[in-house]
Parts: structure tokens; sequence; C-alpha cells
């Protein structure tokens, strides 16, 4: 059974072939490379011992995609591919729409035309509003979004969801990712951020590899513990064992489902400092400095509908997203480009 994996060279997208393909599924992957390297997708071929079928482009392109269908018996989409930076969204809102709207629009037509109704879409906990209580369950309230990134999320989910509504054959797991962070055991995949990192993880790694000097630690006077922000850590490999599992799901199952992919146990900053010093035996600098405009306090996920339906649960610890965040990073301190 083949899966089209857009985004497949991408940091989740990568880490997903290498599961898929593990479980004996076919892989064919559309990226057109914007924030990747197709080093990438030869890693995975590497750490599995299977092919990938590659196709350089853009989701956008319809006749690519016509083209994919034509070439591919595809079961099941799963849709990585977007642009996912929360600042330069708020900087360049209509790349984000067009990039991340147009793509669905496109990537759902060529589908339809190809008698494909099967996908799986990369949403966020971003889509929640701030005013929940914890944890967040997948009918506590959304919207109230505050960036267009977080919009794209939001619009992409009610397309999706729309679409079943009007058509029963279509399947759509709508999956509601915490915080991604760690890499393949092998050190061989990871993740490769473009300038300077926004997200907590591979700023701390790229500080623990002597590319920054210290991480600033985003205010200390939140309503939580230790005054740190809290959120919802998942390692990569468990969150792409649950594209598996949702994958199953999909196809044999159809409606629209939403589905957090979280732990469920919610840790500070400190505590992630304190934890990744531990397991990799280092010093980290770090400052408390102000509050990021925008963040929550807390953040974290109630992930018993995913065990119960799809029978997925995170099973790595923080320790596990520490030490394998670590090993990518200080065996390729400039990530692929090494
Ligand atoms: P990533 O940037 O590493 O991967 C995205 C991939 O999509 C890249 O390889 C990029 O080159 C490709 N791409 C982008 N636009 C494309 C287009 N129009 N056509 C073809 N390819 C295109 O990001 P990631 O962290 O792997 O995230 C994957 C998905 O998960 C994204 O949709 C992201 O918004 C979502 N997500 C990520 C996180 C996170 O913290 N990483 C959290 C929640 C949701
Ligand atoms: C960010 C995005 C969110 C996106 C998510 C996953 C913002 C405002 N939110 O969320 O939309 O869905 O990533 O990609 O960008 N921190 C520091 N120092 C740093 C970096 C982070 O102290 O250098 C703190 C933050 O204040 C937060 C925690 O670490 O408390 C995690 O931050 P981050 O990794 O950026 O994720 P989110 O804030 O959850």
């Amino acid at each position: 059974m083949n899966i089209l994996v857009t985004g497949g060279a991408g940091y989740i997208g990568s880490h997903t072939c290498v599961e898929l393909l593990n479980a004996g599924y076919g892989v064919v992957v559309v990226d057109n490379l914007c924030n990747s390297n197709p080093k990438s997708l030869e890693r995975v071929e590497e750490l599995t011992g299977r092919k990938i079928t590659f196709y350089r482009g853009d989701v956008r392109d319809k006749a690519l995609m016509d083209k994919i269908f034509a070439e591919n018996e595809i079961a099941a989409v799963i849709h990585f591919a977007g642009l996912k930076a929360v600042g330069e969204s708020v900087a360049q809102p209509w790349r984000y729409y067009d990039n991340n709207l147009n793509s669905t629009l496109v990537l759902t037509k060529a589908m339809e035309e190809a008698g494909v109704k099967n996908i799986i879409f990369s949403s966020s906990a971003t889509v929640y509003s701030g005013d929940n209580e914890m944890p967040l369950r997948e009918d506590s309230r959304t919207g109230g979004c505050t960036n267009p990134y977080g919009w794209t999320k939001y619009m992409t989910e009610q397309i999706l969801s729309g679409m079943c509504t009007a058509d029963s054959s279509w399947s759509v797991a709508l999956l509601r990712y915490f915080n991604p962070i760690g890499a393949h055991e092998s050190g061989r995949i990871g993740e490769d951020p473009r300038g300077i990192p926004n997200n907590l993880m591979p700023f701390i790694t790229q500080v623990a590899v002597g590319r920054r000097e210290f991480l600033s630690v985003y205010g200390n006077d939140y309503p939580t513990p230790d005054g740190t922000g809290v959120r919802d850590y998942i390692h990569v490999v468990d969150l792409a064992k649950g594209h598996v599992a949702a994958v199953r799901y999909v196809t044999e199952h159809t409606g629209c489902e939403v589905f957090n992919l979280g732990t469920g146990v919610g840790y500070s900053v400190l505590e992630m400092v304190k934890t990744f010093e531990r397991a990799n035996n280092l010093t980290l600098p770090y400052k408390i400095v102000d509050r990021r405009p925008g963040d929550l306090p807390t953040c974290y996920a109630d992930p018993s509908k995913s065990a119960e339906i799809l029978g997925w649960r995170a099973e790595k610890n923080l320790e596990d997203m520490c030490r394998d965040s670590w090993r990518w990073q200080s065996r390729n301190p400039m990530g692929y480009a090494d």
C-alpha cells in the first residue's frame, strides 16, 4: 500500500517516512525543498534499506499532483507540506495563506479526481483558543488564533471537515501536534532549522554545540510551579508512529476525526534545561529574560482519545527526547550541511 507524503523531506515528514517504510508501506514524497534538504530522504533510505519515490516540486502545482496520482497507486495522503514559522507568518501573511491553503486546495482537488479520499493533516495545538482549561481535549474551544500561521491550520481543518460533511466517502484525520522535539535514535535525521531557531529545543542544542552563547528563558513569572512556561513535548518518533496509526484509521473508516498527539504531561523550560544537562552530562548557559509576546503559561494535551481510537500512545520520556536531540546535533553540528 503506497502513502503519498507531502513535505516528506522535512523534520516530521522524514521521521514519518522511516516509520511508514518500517511498517511495510510504500512511500511517495513530494517536496519543493523550500525548508529542507534532500539528504534527509537519502538517510531515510539508508536507515530503512528501502527506496522512496521522490518528486521535487510544489504541492500547489496541479499538473504535478495529477502526474503523481497517475503514476502511483496511492491509498492515503499525509499532508505535512506547509510553512510553519509563527513570526514569519505575521510579517508575510499572504505567503502563508497562499502556501498553506492553496497547497491543501490543489492537493484535495487532485485527490478527488484520482479517487483518493483518505487524508491525514498536520494540525497544531495552536488552533485551541487561549482561554481553555488544561488539559486540552479535542472538543476544547478553538479559534481566536494570534497569527496567520495558526489561522491557516484552523482554516485547513474547516476546509477538510467541510468536505467530509458534503461527501461522506472522504476520510480525514486532523492531528493536532503538541511540541515535537527529539530525533531518530540513529542520529542520522533530525530537525535542521534555517536561521535562528524560534523553538526551545533547537535553540538549546545550538547553545550546547557552541553555535549560540546562551539560552534566553522567556519569563520566570508565569503562574507555573517554577514560573517558566510549561509545554507538552513529544518525541518526533512517537509522533511519526501516531501517523502510521492514523493511516490505518483513515483507510478503515470514513468521516472526519480530530486527534491530539501529545504525551499528556507538561514540563517547564527550567525542567527541560535540567533534564538536557543531566541526560547529556553537560552545562547549558541560560539567562532569564522578558516574556515572549503571545506565549501561554501552560499547554498540554489530553491524549486519551488517540489511545482509545487509534490505539496509539507516546512511549518516550523527556530524557529520551533530550538525548536523541543532542545525538543528532552533536553528530551534525551544522545540520544536513555537514
Ligand atoms: P518542515 O518545514 O521541516 O517540513 C515541511 C516540509 O514541507 C519542508 O520539507 C518544506 O520544504 C515542504 N514544503 C513547504 N511548502 C511546500 C509546498 N508548497 N510544496 C511542497 N513542499 C512544501 O516542518 P515540520 O516541523 O516537519 O512540520 C510539518 C508539518 O507539521 C507542517 O505543516 C507544520 O506546520 C506542522 N506542525 C509542525 C509543528 C512543529 O513544531 N514542528 C507543530 C505543529 C504542526
Ligand atoms: C510555538 C509557536 C506555536 C507552534 C509551536 C510548535 C509561538 C508564539 N508559538 O509554540 O504556534 O505551534 O511552537 O511549533 O511561536 N522558550 C524559551 N526560550 C526560547 C524558546 C522558547 O524560553 O528560546 C520557551 C517558550 O516561552 C515556551 C517554551 O519554551 O514556554 C516552548 O517554546 P516553543 O518551542 O517556541 O513552543 P511554543 O511556545 O509552545
